[in-house]
């Protein structure tokens, strides 16, 4: 079995740099994931599902600038929730802001499903492919019909020159910013073996088998990716 990945309190003061080498284009994710929320809830009052929210990323992107949106963030780690709690209270979103600290299965159902959801950088951390699918499954069951949901994670097949292609690519942002070659080869190493990596057409299905339509590829960065879809 593969070790799981747990996110403790020196990874995270680590966050936010180091997610920023491994995706340069992680602020623009955010920006390019604001416009189609907002596209898609037409400037009106709505409540977000973000799943995985610690490190609260998601709340200084799209908190500020959208203020008729509220956010339920879920996350196991406490202390990227904290991250995500300080973020909160210094750009002063505490009274539109909720945290849950556990999983999807913590998320109370209500009457009142979500207007969208988000699971960013995730589901590479889940490594049983039934459980990626019971994830995205239990997402659905929190939106209402036609909700936009966004997901990014690691994807590829592990025994596909593509993706070495796109392991390359990766390495080389590191080797650019200063890293040194032993301790880039060591990274790719552990990210090859630890995260777990699906093809996308399996990622497809597994967002079709879950209840998602209108499914399709918005973004594509070294070893990560977004999509975009609805909630049947
Ligand atoms: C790489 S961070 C991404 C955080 C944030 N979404 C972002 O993009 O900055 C991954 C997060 O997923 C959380 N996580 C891991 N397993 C999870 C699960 N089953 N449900 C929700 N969050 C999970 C981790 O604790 C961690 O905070």
């Amino acid at each position: 079995m593969k070790e799981e990945i747990t996110f403790n309190s020196k990874m995270v003061l680590a966050y936010d740099a180091n997610t920023r080498i491994s995706i340069p284009t992680y602020d623009l994710i955010f920006t390019m994931v604001q416009s189609y929320f907002r596209a898609q809830l037409d400037e009106k009052a709505a409540s977000l599902l973000v799943v995985g929210a610690g490190g609260g990323n998601e709340l200084s992107a799209w908190g500020p600038y959208n203020s008729k949106w509220t956010f339920t963030g879920v996350d196991p780690s406490a202390e990227m929730l904290a991250m995500a709690k300080n973020k909160a209270v210094q750009l002063g979103l505490e009274s539109r802001v909720q945290l849950i600290q556990g999983t999807i299965d913590d998320v109370r159902h209500s009457d009142s499903k979500y207007d969208a959801a988000s699971c960013i950088l995730v589901l590479h951390f889940i490594h049983d492919e039934q459980e990626k699918l019971k994830l995205l499954r239990a997402i659905k069951k929190h939106l209402k019909p036609g909700a936009p949901f966004v997901l990014v994670s690691a994807y590829g097949d592990l025994y596909d020159a593509e993706l070495r292609n796109r392991l390359n690519i990766w390495k080389s942002f590191f080797l650019d910013v200063g890293y040194e070659s032993a301790k880039v080869e060591e990274m790719g190493n552990t990210i090859l073996t630890k995260a777990s990596f699906i093809s996308e057409s399996k990622i497809e299905q597994l967002l079709r088998e879950a209840g998602f339509t209108n499914i399709g590829r918005f973004h594509s960065t070294g070893l990560f990716g977004g999509w975009i879809c609805h909630a049947e």
